[in-house]
């Protein structure tokens, strides 16, 4: 009987053609891709980038660190939104990878499941021991779509309870449920039976659970926008209230998880048990978008209860095996490299850096955070010069100040940060959860310097207030 010529198992060797080098054209089209941008995708983010003036070409991404075209080296808080908890292009991502290409993998064969798929589940699970099944999607906000479903399906009630200054992602279901009505706004009616509610308010959640029609209430155990902390037993308090009235606990630690608080879960600092918890972001180590519901046993069984229903619901591309390589080859990163005790110390030190900061500065009105996660909060200051200039730039436009902040960290400092939500006062950091001893001195230094800078007025960071405004006005009136 003759055979078919069997393929070897790094698949046959190929002269690489320069057709298919993604580097090459990365820098042939580098110079264009604002025009493309422009052109082609969103014209309004380009112009908020050259706005701020961050237009300096990015080229290379290494760890913490970010390198533009001139070669100059930034440190990264913001890390993607939080995706590259391990820092960018790791050698074990990397690696991880390329086994699965080099490989030649089936993947995605559908009528068929991946092994890789069932370890990171059994990884993930690890962490949750009091949960037993994973759900994989594609991105945060699916899973949170999941969780919806996944919580109306299991309690056969309609409502979904959130919390005021809430994000769970952008999506029908997840945008029901966001605490910022920016984002609302143009493309209601979302879904019904939302409620919101005040954060860290256990009043507020027992009056909204009391009708007993809530399927689950969704809380980012610190919130994302604003790096809100709750009180101490809040969580707890509302996982046993949720208990009592029969509606699921869900944590949404897209953000806050895989080691951004210096814990696996944000949840391990106040002894709660949800009945879901959600992760993406950092699980992908950067590279290819994942997103999970890690969920109690008897909630996954209401949903697939039969073999008809066993694709009731899913997603062409989760638990692809890249994704699921890219989870595990994290998780693993996590626990060789010690990166969450890091985050932790590192952690701990920056919070007592900014604290001393809030004592010297009267800009600097409060300092929240954990592990990796930490919010530096201005507030209008007491001095007659510094209020009248705040003022102004208040009455243009709410939450511009943290600009003044952020734009000379970048261009003078070059540390890249994020202002933590519409109107918000808040600078964020949220850098990979690597950075050691000299990165913690060059975010002190460079901070302390600009919020220094920030106390002249007149100065350079209110003329470029000055600025700022003008733009907004511009924006405003649609120029
Ligand atoms: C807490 C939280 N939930 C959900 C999401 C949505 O995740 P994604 O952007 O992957 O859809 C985000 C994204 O920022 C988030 O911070």
């Amino acid at each position: 009987m003759s055979q078919s010529p069997q393929p070897t198992p790094s698949g046959p060797s190929v002269e690489r053609d320069p057709r298919y080098d993604m580097a090459a054209l990365y820098e042939r089209r580098e110079s264009e891709r604002f025009a493309l941008h422009s052109q082609r995708l969103n014209e309004m983010w380009v112009r908020v980038l050259k706005t701020i003036g961050y237009d300096v070409g990015f080229v290379r991404g290494s760890g913490q660190y970010l390198f533009d075209r001139a070669g100059d080296r930034y440190l990264d808080l913001l890390s993607g939104w939080g995706v590259f908890a391990v820092g960018r292009n790791h050698p074990a991502l990397r690696q991880a990878l390329e086994s699965v290409l080099d490989a030649q993998l089936p993947n995605l064969v559908q009528l068929d499941v991946s092994a890789l798929a069932g370890v990171l589940a059994e990884k993930l699970l690890a962490y949750t021991p009091w949960l037993e099944k994973a759900f994989f999607a594609n991105s945060g906000t699916e899973s949170v779509e999941a969780a919806v479903k996944f919580a109306r399906a299991a309690t056969g009630r309609p409502g979904v309870v959130h919390c005021a200054h809430s994000f769970h992602g952008l999506t029908y279901g997840a945008l029901s449920m966001n605490g910022d009505g920016v984002f609302k706004k143009g493309f209601e009616p979302l879904l019904p039976h939302s409620r919101e509610i005040p954060f860290d308010d256990l009043p507020a959640l027992e009056q909204a659970l009391s009708a007993r029609d809530v399927a689950a209430f969704f809380v980012e155990p610190i919130q994302g926008k604003g790096v809100n902390i709750p009180k101490v037993d809040y969580l707890s308090s509302a996982a046993a209230l949720c208990r009592k009235y029969g509606t699921l606990f869900v944590a949404d630690e897209i953000q806050t998880g895989v080691g951004r608080t210096g814990s696996f879960l944000a949840i391990d600092h106040y002894s709660v048990e949800p009945d879901m918890v959600l992760l993406a972001k950092a699980l992908s180590g950067g590279h290819v978008p994942v997103g999970v519901v890690l969920t109690r046993k008897w909630i996954f069984d209401k949903v697939f209860d039969r073999m008809d229903r066993a694709v009731v619901h899913g997603s062409t591309f989760a638990k692809n095996d890249l994704a699921m390589a890219s989870g595990i080859a994290t998780i693993d990163v996590l626990q060789n490299e010690r990166v969450i005790e890091n985050a932790k110390t590192r952690g701990e030190r920056l919070l007592r850096s900014f604290a001393s900061m809030a004592e010297r500065y009267e800009l600097v009105s409060e300092v929240r955070g954990k592990g990796l996660m930490i919010g530096v909060e201005f507030g209008k200051p007491t001095s007659f010069k510094l209020r009248t200039a705040w003022n102004i730039l208040e009455a243009v436009n709410s939450g511009l100040f943290c600009q003044l902040i952020s734009i000379p960290l970048f261009k003078d400092h070059k540390v890249l940060t994020q202002v933590a939500g519409h109107g918000n006062h808040t600078i964020k950091l949220l850098p990979p959860l690597t950075i050691d001893d000299s990165d913690c001195d060059w975010i002190e230094r460079s901070f302390d310097a600009v919020i220094a800078d920030a106390h002249k007025a007149p100065g350079a960071v209110w003329s470029l207030g000055k600025t700022l405004a003008e733009h907004a006005i511009k924006a405003r009136v649609g120029g």
